[in-house]
């Protein structure tokens, strides 16, 4: 009997390590690691690396302009972490239904939790990738939209981009598919 539990206590915990591990390194087998982590990216850095649009390549992002700055579609304020990491507050925010913390990401509650941020990459998956995408059924539609990483991407950048682009004609926000992705050779 004894033996059974320390079996148990065993296997539960290499279980609970593999899965931690899992987690941190969640890497696609194709290319581009997709990575969930605590440590917030610094400076430019470059999505959609594995891009397979045959002409539509990488996009720069820079997470410290936009989450430090005055980006929100005003330019008066910054943007709330939650508005891109969706699923990282306490409770559903429409449209959004899927909520994983019990207190909201913000970078104190990053530093003073041990929660890692989850890739967009984690949950909204390329096209063809035969995985089982996030929905949302928008209003005046009667099917559900599957939200591939296209999906996500496009309605999260875009949706701002082009408000911002709107109420301030001269901010850099790049709202076309040659500003924002670079066309492959
Ligand atoms: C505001 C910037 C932005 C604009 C504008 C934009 N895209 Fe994207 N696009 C992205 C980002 C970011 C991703 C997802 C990156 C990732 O998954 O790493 C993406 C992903 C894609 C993908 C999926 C690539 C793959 O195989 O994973 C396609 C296809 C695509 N965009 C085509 C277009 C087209 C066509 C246009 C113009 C009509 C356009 N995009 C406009 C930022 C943009
Ligand atoms: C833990 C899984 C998960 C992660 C991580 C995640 N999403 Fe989502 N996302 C979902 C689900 C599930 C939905 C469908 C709505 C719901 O259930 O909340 C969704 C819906 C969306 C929508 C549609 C909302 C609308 O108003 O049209 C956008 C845009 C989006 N996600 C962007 C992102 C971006 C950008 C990231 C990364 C910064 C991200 N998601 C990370 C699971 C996730
Ligand atoms: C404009 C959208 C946006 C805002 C605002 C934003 N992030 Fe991110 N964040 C991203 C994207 C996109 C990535 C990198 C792509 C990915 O891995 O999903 C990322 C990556 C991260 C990562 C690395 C782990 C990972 O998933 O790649 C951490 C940690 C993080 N963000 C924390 C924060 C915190 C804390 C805030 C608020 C202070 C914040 N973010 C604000 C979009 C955003
Ligand atoms: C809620 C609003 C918002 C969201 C979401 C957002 N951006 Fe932006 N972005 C801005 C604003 C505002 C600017 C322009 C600032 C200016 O010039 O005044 C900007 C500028 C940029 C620039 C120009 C360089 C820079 O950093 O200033 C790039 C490239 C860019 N965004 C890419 C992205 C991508 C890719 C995403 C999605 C992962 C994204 N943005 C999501 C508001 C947003």
């Amino acid at each position: 009997m004894k033996t059974l539990i320390v079996l148990i206590a065993f296997v539960a915990y290499g279980a609970i390590h593999l899965t931690g591990f899992a987690s941190s390194f969640n890497v696609s087998p194709v290319a581009a690691p997709i990575v969930d982590s605590k440590v917030q990216p610094k400076g430019e850095i470059k999505l959609a690396k594995d891009s397979k649009h045959e002409t539509w390549g990488e996009v720069a992002f820079n997470h410290e302009t936009h989450s430090l700055k005055n980006y929100n579609i005003e330019g008066t304020g910054v943007i709330a972490c939650i508005e891109c990491h969706h699923t990282d507050q306490p409770g559903p925010k429409p449209p959004y239904k899927t909520f994983e913390r019990k207190v909201a990401l913000t970078t104190a509650s990053l530093e003073a939790g041990s929660e890692v941020v989850k890739s967009c990459r984690t949950c909204h998956f390329q096209e063809d990738s035969g995985k089982k995408q996030p929905t949302l059924t928008y209003e005046g539609e009667s099917d559900p939209t599957e939200l591939t990483n296209t999906e996500a991407y496009h309605r999260n950048c875009n949706t701002c981009h082009e408000a911002v682009k709107a109420k301030r004609p001269a901010a850099n926000a790049p709202a076309t598919c040659d500003t924002c992705h670079v066309k492959k050779a």
